[in-house]
């Protein structure tokens, strides 16, 4: 690893899953526009998730961690911008009181476009033409002219990043997060799901605790962090070209900082030690993913922790597993246990979509709703053996009613799939199951929680 870095250094490297262009000339150009453009999130903001992070990985809070597998062009709107954002609120307030522990929010969202393929190109009746590789690359339609990647998809994707942004800041500070609201919608959720009976306890006892703080002279009214909350944005540091145009020095340290997003990963195909995408990220001081999959083992993942957070800052480093419900609990614990060995502060985060991809029978990529809730439970087990804090779960999900995912209360089938199958590429849980695996992590978290913690304050509250 060399020592030097800058911004480009990845350029030295061999890098994987990134678009060939004819028309080098043409993208030149597009970077230099984007290096002139304003940065999406300022640096200071990524040091303040940093920090909650931090409380994540010492186990006073959890991370919550959810969108899209890909955001496209033509999925583009205010109500789905919308729907994602209030369901993960309503997830987070479902898990925050099952585990009284704040819920860190980060959004795979104003960004999350480019996607990492297992081919190079795809064949259909003879035809092969490039892979789709995300909206800000290439075209989802099967036709030579669409697959070709444009750079100008990139400026386009920064702009729909850049609105995005802004209608969530709108949200999470404007009164669209109100605490009394979020709940409203969560009874919603319970009376109207097949399961309800199954979530009524806790729901009831949420809305018990917010009759007692209102009693108290406790409301949204009178408190600003009942009605706003943080909520920070991430993607897959994929198309490096495209981090690179959006990274900045800050002026207030001197760092640098990757102004694309707030927190950004490395993708379980992409973060072999000596290529572009580890040696771009080691160096901006954003709070860092890594997905781990079960090819990791336990020497490779301290060598990429030491390149990744050398200092082994709290906060710094989140390790995103995706295992697979079968394989959970044999992969992730000599895993968990070398890292606490090592002494390493890193955050553990549960990806229980990736690891769980299977081909329906009516031919739909789909993930079961068991199957993702059995990864949930496996790496919740292998904390309480390991003695460690299972310190969150990222999930592809959506605010639509869409049927990508079988399973769940609403028992979607293989047949049902065709009717509602929207997404650019990795099936999503839709808000219904989405909320309903937050009540069961909810409970996975009251179980683990940790009778101390229940008076002291929240230490990442939203200011
Ligand atoms: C993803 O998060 O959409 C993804 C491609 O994941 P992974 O790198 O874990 O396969
Ligand atoms: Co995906």
């Amino acid at each position: 690893m060399t020592q030097t870095w800058s911004p480009s250094s990845w350029r030295d490297r061999p890098v994987l899953q990134m678009p060939t262009y004819e028309d080098q000339n043409a993208l030149d150009a597009v970077e230099r526009e984007m290096a002139g453009l304003p940065p999406l999130v300022f640096a200071g903001e990524a040091r303040k998730l940093k920090k909650k992070l931090a409380a994540v990985a010492n186990g006073q809070a959890f991370l919550l961690q959810g969108g899209d597998c890909a955001e496209s062009f033509s999925e583009f709107n205010a109500n789905k911008i919308r729907d994602t954002f209030r369901v993960m609120l309503q997830m987070a307030v479902t898990m925050t009181y099952g585990g009284a522990l704040p819920v860190v929010k980060v959004g795979r969202i104003a960004g999350q476009f480019a996607k990492p393929r297992s081919s190079d190109t795809e064949t259909i009746d003879g035809v092969t033409l490039p892979s789709y590789r995300g909206d800000n690359i290439n075209g989802l339609d099967f036709t030579a002219e669409s697959r070709r990647p444009d750079p100008q998809r990139l400026l386009k994707a920064y702009h729909q990043a850049s609105s995005t942004l802004n209608l969530l800041r709108a949200f999470a500070q404007g009164g669209y997060a109100d605490l009394q609201q979020v709940h409203a919608w969560n009874l919603g959720f319970v009376k109207d799901s097949p399961l309800g009976a199954r979530y009524q306890d806790l729901a009831n006892r949420i809305d018990d605790a917010l009759r007692f703080m209102a009693a108290c002279g406790i409301t949204s009214e009178r408190v600003p962090s009942l009605r706003r909350v943080d909520y920070y944005t991430s993607h897959e540091a994929l198309m490096l070209n495209y981090e690179e145009a959006l990274t900045r020095q800050d002026s207030l340290t001197g760092e640098w900082y990757d102004t694309s997003a707030h927190f950004l990963w490395v993708g379980a195909r992409t973060h072999q030690l000596d290529h572009g995408q580890i040696e771009f990220v080691r160096g901006i001081q954003n709070p860092l993913g890594m997905k781990v999959s079960p090819a990791v083992d336990p020497d490779d993942l301290i060598r990429l922790i030491d390149v990744l957070n050398p200092e082994n800052e709290a906060g710094r480093l989140t390790l995103i597993s995706r295992m697979g419900h079968e394989q959970v609990e044999e992969k992730l614990a000599p895993l968990v246990r070398r890292v606490k060995e090592e002494g390493r502060s890193v955050v553990w985060s549960c990806d229980p979509m990736h690891g769980n991809t299977i081909k329906s029978s009516s031919g739909y990529k789909t993930r079961p709703f068991d199957a993702i809730l059995a990864e949930v439970r496996g790496f919740f087990a292998v904390h309480k053996a390991e003695g460690t804090h299972p310190g969150g779960v990222h999930f592809e999900m959506t605010g639509q009613n869409v049927t990508e995912c079988v399973g769940g209360a609403e028992d979607i089938t293989d047949e049902d799939l065709s009717s509602r199958y929207h997404t650019h590429c990795d099936p999503r849980l839709n808000a219904n199951q989405a909320l309903e695996l937050a009540f069961l992590v909810a409970d996975e978290l009251n179980a683990i929680r940790a009778p101390q913690t229940i008076l002291s304050a929240d230490p990442v509250a939203a200011e």
